[in-house]
């Protein structure tokens, strides 16, 4: 049996690659009307969920919508926003509600001939203790009122305990992928542009976005049209935003 846990990752990208692709990425307002691939949709799939996520529960799902009607209907559902006239659309879900799965997922899909019994039990008993908060969320308050006592002993993790905590557990992770998204689509020369910028009712109706899951953003790929970013680059000096300890 390979231990894959031991395993020393490879030589990656070096800073200036990875500096040069981070720094080549734009929010792209304007596209050309030439097609993205399947296949190199696939491959930036494939890179987006790879992100780090809480758990390994990977609480994320993809939408992606290449037909021109629907491509269309989300223009509309962009309130019309010249980003959203692109040949692909990605509606990026955080899902807060396929943690039950996942965890049975984990065991079935665990890339070990044998899934160890630690990883057995804390999918089977941990995990679904941890995520479960209950009808309305009642069992996660009764677990935040447990833990507030148990936590004066010693440092407890108090969250998610709480559907709202659900919801933002799910989306961080998502998050992560979003960006790795991105930057797959530039190394292969697309241009992005996340989108908050639509109408979630309608999103839901349009795309038949389970009830549970948070669309996040809308994810506009393709390759670069003229006059396509708008402003110079902008951020404000890192000082505003670190703190060194
Ligand atoms: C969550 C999120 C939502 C955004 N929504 C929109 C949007 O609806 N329309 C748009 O044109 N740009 C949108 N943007 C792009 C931002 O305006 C852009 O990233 C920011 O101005 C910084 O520019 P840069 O990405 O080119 O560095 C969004 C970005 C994020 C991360």
């Amino acid at each position: 049996m390979t231990n894959l846990a031991v395993e020393q990752p490879s030589p990656c990208a070096t800073p200036a690659a990875l500096r040069a692709l981070i720094e080549s990425r734009r929010a792209v307002r304007r596209f050309t009307s030439e097609q993205v691939p399947d296949a190199i949709i696939r491959d930036c799939l494939e890179l987006a969920v790879l992100a780090p996520n809480s758990c390994n529960l990977q609480p994320w799902s993809f939408q992606v919508v290449r037909d021109p009607q629907l491509l269309s209907q989300l223009h509309h559902v962009c309130m019309s926003q010249n980003a959203a006239k692109a040949p692909l659309i990605i509606a990026v879900l955080a899902r807060p509600d396929t943690w039950r799965q996942a965890c049975q997922n984990v065991i079935d899909y665990w890339p070990e001939a044998d899934v160890p019994e630690r990883i057995r039990h804390f999918y089977r008993t941990t995990a679904p203790f941890q995520y479960n908060q209950g009808p309305f969320g009642l069992l996660g308050l009764c677990k935040r009122q447990l833990l507030r006592l148990a936590a004066l002993r010693k440092p407890l993790m108090r969250a998610p305990n709480s559907l709202a905590q659900m919801r933002l557990w799910a989306v961080k992770s998502t998050a992560l992928a979003a960006e790795n998204l991105m930057l797959a689509f530039q190394s292969h020369g697309y241009a992005t542009c996340p989108m908050e910028g639509f109408d979630e009712v309608r999103l839901r109706q349009t795309l038949d976005i389970p009830r549970q899951a948070i669309p996040i953003m809308l994810l506009a790929v393709g390759k670069q049209g003229d006059k396509a970013i708008y402003n110079p680059r902008l951020r404000f000096p890192l000082e505003q935003h670190v703190t060194w300890l």
